[in-house]
């Protein structure tokens, strides 16, 4: 009998089925010759969540979250942040290998000269209310975006769908910072392509009426390195969204749209928003015994603790602790740190957590950092979401490039009414 099988003796028929092993998985289609009669639809594994599906075959992040161990294209995340920028880790994430650099200079002028957009989305972005959320600014213009790029539906052109990647790297900046903007009732900076990357961000956003904004270069780098820990991270929920709008081969501007709402939720990417917030509400250091009871008791969530694969310290949250120092020593230290690492402190020994491994994950401190450098809450979500569009449309490549990949179209557990005569109103 070969080794790499399975033997699955089905008891209510005494049927045994071999199913083959590849990569330690089974293929859960070889699950459906598994019946009671021959006219049965055959049996299928039920995962709500996804938990323990793998839903493909990626070569682009590696996470052992038992280790707490993250690499892009084999790169450890601790050297990519301390010794790349964000824009070589893009070049990396998207095309496997590190950029020469000349393949790095034609990369950022590709870039940099895609920065601007459309004036057509300033007026778009206008008709938002005074107070409309900077994240639902980002997904709706995103989206907006696929009508000024009609081409962009070619998704199997690689000419195409290079040059629209090369838009959407340059404009999520753009778009980031006008939502900003106009959230604050401010006009608009335009982009400035003599600016790094990240330059080019904190530039839009900041500027006001000197003749060039002063970018403090401790924090352009702080910034560039929180964009490369956020830039991908395997399957999680929003990369998911990707690749299932994507799987329709819908154009990649509404795919971004699609995976950047998912990003918007709290548990997801809007959980370094909810993370201050909560901070905030605890206040002071004396007040988290009585907070973290209230976790205990289901009440509410330790927000910026717990992750679906790390049972470890998210390595990602021990570098963002450590550029947190640095910024701080340039904007002074955020008194709320006090409470976040007391917080940490006590969560990392009470036993509710360690039994279920809640460790800090990347939102837990990345909060802190953007508050201290003057960039509001609401903007958490936008700034996580910059990043990672790069980790979206690698992902969307690896995906159309796939042969084993087909319309994402998951089954069901039918739960509901037998068939039923339709009943007259007047008996109802
Ligand atoms: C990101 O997937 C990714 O890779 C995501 C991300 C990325 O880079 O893309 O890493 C970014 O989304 C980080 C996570 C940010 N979210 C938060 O910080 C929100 C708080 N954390 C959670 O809600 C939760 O931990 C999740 C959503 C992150 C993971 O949820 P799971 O894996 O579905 O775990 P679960 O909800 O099944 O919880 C397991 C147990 C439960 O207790 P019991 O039912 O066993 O009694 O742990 C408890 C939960 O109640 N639990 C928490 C908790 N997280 C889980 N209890 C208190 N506080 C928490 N934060």
């Amino acid at each position: 009998m070969s080794q790499d099988t399975l033997t699955v003796t089905d008891n209510r028929t005494g049927r045994t089925y071999e199913l083959p092993i590849t990569d330690d998985t089974i293929r859960a289609m070889d699950l459906r010759q598994i019946k009671v009669n021959d006219t049965d639809f055959g049996m299928m594994a039920y995962d709500p969540g996804y938990t323990n599906t793998a839903s493909c075959r990626s070569a682009i992040t590696y996470i052992d979250g038992e280790k707490g161990i993250l690499r892009h294209r084999g790169y450890p995340i601790e050297e990519l942040a301390e010794k790349g920028t964000f824009l070589e880790t893009a070049y990396l994430v998207l095309n496997g290998e590190l950029p020469t650099a000349a393949q790095l200079q034609e990369w950022h002028e590709g870039i940099t000269h895609h920065t601007i957009v459309h004036e057509n989305i300033k007026e778009l972005m206008s008709s938002f209310r005074y107070d409309a959320h900077p994240m639902g600014m980002f997904v709706s213009t995103v989206a907006a975006l696929s009508t000024f790029y009609p081409s962009a539906k070619d998704v199997e052109d690689a000419e195409v769908r290079d040059a629209n990647i090369k838009r959407l790297i340059a404009k999520v900046p753009t778009i980031a910072a006008f939502s900003y903007r106009h959230s604050r009732g401010l006009p608009y900076n335009y982009p400035h392509n003599e600016l790094s990357y990240t330059g080019n961000f904190l530039h839009m956003m900041f500027k006001m009426t000197e003749p060039e904004y002063r970018i403090h270069p401790a924090l352009e780098r702080a910034l560039d390195m929180l964009f490369i820990l956020h830039i991908d991270h395997e399957q999680n929920c929003s990369t998911t969204t990707m690749r299932g709008i994507g799987s329709a081969m819908a154009d990649p501007y509404s795919a971004v749209a699609g995976a950047a709402a998912a990003l918007y939720g709290p548990l997801h990417g809007g959980a370094n928003q909810a993370v201050l917030e909560m901070l905030h509400e605890i206040g002071d250091v004396k007040n988290i015994p009585e907070y973290v009871e209230g976790c205990k008791k289901g009440e509410r969530r330790l927000m910026g603790f717990g992750h679906r694969v790390y049972k470890n310290y998210d390595p990602r949250a021990k570098l963002i602790k450590d550029v947190a120092q640095e910024v701080f020593e340039v904007t002074g230290r955020n008194p709320l740190l006090d409470v976040a690492l007391e917080l940490e402190k006590i969560a990392l020994e009470d036993e509710y957590f360690v039994k279920r491994k809640l460790y800090p994950n990347v939102d837990f401190y990345s909060g802190l950092i953007y508050q201290a450098m003057n960039l509001p809450p609401q903007m958490f979500p936008v700034l996580f979401a910059i990043p990672r569009t790069v980790g979206w449309l690698a992902q969307w490549c690896e995906m159309l490039d796939d042969g084993d990949q087909r319309i994402a179209r998951p089954r069901q557990v039918y739960v509901g009414h037998d068939v039923r005569e339709y009943v007259p109103m007047d008996q109802r």
